[in-house]
C-alpha cells in the first residue's frame, strides 16, 4: 500500500528553513516560477532550461546566479568550479526520472562544502499513474515520475549516507547528509544502476517494499527542532546582510 505524506507542506517548510537559516551557497535544480527559491536568503544558483519567473524572486539575497539550461548542462560547464563554488544546500526537483536525479546528486555531492545538505523532491508518490515515465502523458496533478527509486538506490549503494524522508505534503522532502565529494560509487555504478532500474514499475516492485524500506520523519518536529540536518552548515543570525537603505 501506498503511504501518502500526511505533514506540512514542502513549500512551508522550506519557507522556515529560509526564514531561520543562512547558507553561504544554495543551489536549486528545476525551479520552474522560482516560488521554493523566494524566501531564500543565501547566494543562490539556481537551474532550470524553462524558467517561468512572474514575481520577485530574489528578495533579500546577496547574490543570485540563474543558468536557463540543463542540469547537465550547468555541470558539465564548470562553473562550479571556475568559480570555487560549494554548496551548502541543494534542492533537487529538476526532471522526474531517476537516472537524471541519479546524475544530479552525483554532480551535486561532488561540489558539496563539508556538513552540506541535499534536498530531494517528490521521492515518495502516493499512486501508480504519478509514477510514470510517458513524458507525453503525464498526470493532470503531481508527477513525481519514477525518482523514487533513488531511495533504494542509495540503500544499496551508498549506506554511508544519512537519508531522512519527511512526511512533507504533497510527496515527501527527502534530506541527505554525510555527503561526501570524494566518493565516487555511484558514478562508477552509474550504467549498471540504470541497466538494473529502467525497466522496473512501482507495482511490480512492491508499493509495500518500498514504503517498508523507511520511516517517515515528521517535518513539524523536524522544525520544531530547529532542522538539525542542517546544523554543519547553517550561519549564525548576525551573518545575514540587512537592507542599507529603505524600499519605495
Ligand atoms: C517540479 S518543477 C520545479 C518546481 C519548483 N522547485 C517548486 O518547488 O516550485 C520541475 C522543473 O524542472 C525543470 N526541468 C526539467 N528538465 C530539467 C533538467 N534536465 N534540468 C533542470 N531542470 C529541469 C522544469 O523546467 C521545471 O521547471
Amino acid at each position: 500500500m501506498f503511504r501518502k505524506p500526511s505533514g506540512l507542506r514542502y513549500r512551508r517548510y522550506l519557507r522556515q528553513l529560509h526564514a531561520s537559516a543562512v547558507f553561504d551557497w544554495y543551489l536549486e535544480v528545476g525551479c520552474r516560477n522560482g516560488l521554493s527559491f523566494a524566501p531564500v536568503r543565501s547566494k543562490t544558483i539556481a537551474v532550470d532550461p524553462y524558467f517561468r519567473i512572474e514575481s520577485n524572486v530574489i528578495n533579500e539575497k546577496p547574490a543570485m546566479l540563474a543558468f536557463q539550461q540543463t542540469s547537465d548542462d550547468f555541470f558539465a560547464s564548470g562553473v562550479l568550479q571556475q568559480l570555487g563554488i560549494r554548496l551548502d544546500f541543494a534542492f533537487l526537483d529538476g526532471m522526474h526520472l531517476f537516472e537524471y536525479l541519479l546524475r544530479d546528486i552525483i554532480n551535486t555531492e561532488a561540489r558539496m562544502a563539508p556538513g552540506g545538505v541535499i534536498a530531494l523532491h517528490d521521492c515518495c508518490p502516493f499512486d501508480s499513474g504519478m509514477t510514470t515515465r510517458d513524458l507525453d502523458n503525464l498526470p493532470k496533478d503531481a508527477w513525481t515520475g519514477d525518482v523514487w527509486k533513488v531511495l533504494p538506490i542509495l540503500a544499496q549503494y551508498r549506506s554511508d549516507l544519512q537519508v531522512t524522508v519527511l512526511d512533507c505534503r504533497p510527496t515527501g522532502l527527502v534530506l541527505v547528509t554525510g555527503l561526501d565529494p570524494e566518493n565516487r560509487v555511484l558514478q562508477s555504478n552509474y550504467d549498471a544502476i540504470v541497466a538494473d532500474w529502467s525497466g522496473v514499475h512501482i507495482d511490480g516492485y512492491g508499493p509495500d517494499r518500498f514504503y517498508d524500506g523507511f520511516e517517515y520523519t515528521d517535518a513539524g518536529q523536524n522544525m520544531a527542532a530547529d532542522f538539525p540536518q542542517f546544523a554543519a552548515v547553517r550561519k549564525s543570525p548576525e551573518t545575514i546582510r540587512k537592507p542599507e537603505y529603505a524600499t519605495p
